[in-house]
């Protein structure tokens, strides 16, 4: 069976086939949704990561037969209210560089004792325009002072991760999707898919 991914975010698509490969779902080939690039993506303006999730998955599931995959995903800060949240790739304006979001958020959190934040990611899987199912993974940790590692992408190297003493941007893909939020996201969808989930036609 094929699943195709929508998204062109390397990232994204490796902590996918990491997924895959620990689902115990032999027969399962994941790649990227063919065409992509020229498919005009839809808005992802909702107000959760399970709107957009289910936007993007149900939008791009019109362009194949075959099952899609897409997901979204945000940084969350306990001090700043939850911000940036489902806003997070575009926190320090549309088409901020990560460099300027995570200046935001130092900047934002500067003199402030409560680095608690969690990144939160939602996956949902679609089939010729009907959602399927979506499911949400979590991880906390605390908002360094200054940037660490520079393994990673996004808030990354600002994300301190207590367990490990060390930033997600200090980490290993693989090590990361242990415990990550769309490791955790990912390994609850599969185990729902090898438990037996009504995929469509
Ligand atoms: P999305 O592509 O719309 O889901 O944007 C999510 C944004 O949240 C990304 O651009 C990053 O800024 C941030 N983000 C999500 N997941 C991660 C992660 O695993 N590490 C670092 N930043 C992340």
């Amino acid at each position: 069976m094929m699943l195709y991914a929508a998204t062109s975010n390397a990232g994204k698509l490796r902590e996918l086939l990491m997924a895959r490969e620990g689902s115990g779902l032999t027969d399962l080939n994941v790649e990227v949704l063919p065409n992509l690039r020229d498919i005009a993506p839809p808005a992802e303006d909702g107000a959760t990561y399970e709107e957009n999730a289910a936007t993007k998955a149900v939008y791009y599931s019109g362009f194949t037969t075959g099952l899609v995959l897409a997901e979204d995903s945000g940084l969350e800060v306990e001090a700043l209210g939850g911000a940036p949240g489902v806003r997070s790739a575009r926190y320090a304006g549309v088409g901020a560089t990560e460099a300027a979001n995570n200046a935001l958020i130092l900047e934002s959190l500067a003199g402030q004792a409560n680095r608690r934040a969690r990144f939160v990611s939602v996956a949902a899987l679609a089939r010729r325009g009907r959602l399927i199912q979506s499911v949400r993974g979590e991880v906390s940790g605390l908002i360094l002072t200054e940037l660490r590692g520079d393994r990673g992408f996004g808030y990354d190297p600002l994300f301190f991760y207590e367990p490990f003493a060390c930033s997600f941007g200090e980490l290993t893909p693989e090590r990361k999707f242990e415990v990550s939020h769309r490791g955790n996201a990912l390994r609850a969808l599969f185990r729902e898919w090898s438990g037996g989930l009504d995929l469509g036609h």
